[in-house]
């Protein structure tokens, strides 16, 4: 309790009353490790909030909500996806359906339909999933070049990023792509060199595709610590498809993120859970891929900080939606409902090493996802039901 926030003069105070339950992620501060609270509200004043606690001792506010008894929790952060991107691949979808085996290849599909399409198409696109996943409860969303692969269609994709979210990240190293075939070498200078000098100034982040087929160990090596020579932080695409070094370069490395995680030795596993690089699970990716599912239980048994994000992206993940990613992560990962809860707000927050988000602490950003449910559990219990009814970000009513 106690008041941090500061009026802005632009925005009033609101108060959101009568939660049923609420998850504050302030672990001191409620029951269990999602510091839930029963006949909650929370107060937002300036873009942040301002209080949580009882809803029958909370401080007079400007405007009032009336929750009804609904739960709520801090909007989603969901720190990976692909957003820039042109065309679709419904068609390599349908053929994996009937049982054609998914492979990186088919990123070459949506790079040549990427650099086809005009800066409207792709800003319009952007802005249509980010609407997507904000009406599904995400309040922050991560998203990467990486269908460029030219410097001029990369700076564009990050240009373009930035113009709908903060969290813009350099994934030059998504694939080889076709015209330096023959000289992959070639591609990584180039990724290291001249592409670097125009996307590192339009980026937070650079990521590699480490994986057979994208990027090997040595080349994902110098690509990552070029970025970080340059002020980008790194993040790894790792052991999606096959075992590899991806996790354990991550963690040497101090990334922030190892994201996939899929075919994990048990050095993978000691690697996460000893180092500060949180496992970032995309069930989305397993599920359209029909592949393996990460084993979120190991990786949480072993003391790793788990992630879950949508991956959005036409190839391998075209969903937007956290509340999904949650009900499969549960019902397939071994996670139980609150940790699942927990790893898409605080531990995609973690992921992209941000303080503000992903937890309702007084000094927090105010962002509020309500459910049309009594209880957060119930993304879980309930897959597939829109149960997201009212967003707040940074104390604006959005959805
Ligand atoms: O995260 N793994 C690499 N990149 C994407 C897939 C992109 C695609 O298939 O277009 C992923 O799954
Ligand atoms: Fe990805």
């Amino acid at each position: 309790t106690g008041s941090t926030g500061t009026s802005t003069g632009t925005r009033g105070s609101t108060a959101v009353v009568n939660i049923g339950s609420l998850v504050t992620n302030d672990a001191g501060h409620g029951e269990g490790p999602l510091g839930l609270l029963r006949d909650a509200a929370v107060v937002f004043d300036g873009g942040r909030v301002a209080w949580t606690g009882p809803a029958h001792q909370a401080p007079a506010a400007d405007e009032q909500f009336d929750a009804a008894g609904r739960a709520a929790l801090p909007g989603f952060v969901d720190s990976h996806s692909h957003l820039v991107f042109g065309g679709d691949r419904t068609e390599e979808f349908n053929a994996r359906m009937s049982g054609r085996p998914y492979s990186a290849g088919g990123i070459r599909t949506t790079v040549a339909a990427t650099r086809a399409a005009g800066d409207a198409e792709l800003h319009a696109n952007v802005a249509r999933y980010v609407a997507e996943a904000l009406r599904q409860g995400t309040t922050t969303i991560e998203t990467k070049s990486g269908y460029g692969l030219t410097v001029d269609d990369e700076e564009r994709a990050l240009r373009i990023a930035g113009a709908h979210t903060d969290e813009v990240t350099f994934l030059g190293a998504h694939i080889v792509p076709p015209e330096h075939a023959g000289d992959p070498a070639e591609y990584v200078r180039l990724v290291t060199g001249p592409m670097l000098d125009a996307c590192a100034p339009h980026a937070r982040w650079i990521d590699v595709f480490c994986e057979e087929g994208a990027f090997d160990g040595d080349q994902a090596r110098a690509i990552l610590t070029a970025g970080a020579a340059r002020g980008l932080v790194p993040r790894v695409h790792a052991n999606q498809l096959s075992y590899g070094p991806g996790v354990r370069l991550a963690v040497e490395l101090g990334a922030a993120s190892a994201d996939h995680c899929t075919r994990l030795t048990d050095a993978d596993v000691d690697a996460l859970a000893q180092g500060g690089t949180v496992a970032t699970l995309l069930p989305g990716a397993e599920f359209s891929t029909r592949a393996e599912w990460p084993d979120a239980r190991r990786l949480l048994d072993a003391g790793a900080t788990v992630a879950l994000s949508t991956d959005c992206n036409p190839g391998s993940s075209f969903t937007s939606s956290m509340p999904f990613c949650v009900a499969l992560a549960v019902r397939d990962m071994g996670m139980t409902p609150d940790e699942a809860v927990w790893a898409a707000t605080a531990g995609g927050a973690a992921a992209l090493r941000r303080t503000d988000v992903g937890h309702l602490t007084p000094g927090a950003r105010a962002d509020l996802t309500l459910l049309d449910a009594p209880s957060a559990v119930h993304l879980a219990y309930r897959p597939g039901v829109p149960l997201v009814s009212a967003v707040w970000r940074q104390g604006a009513r959005v959805v």
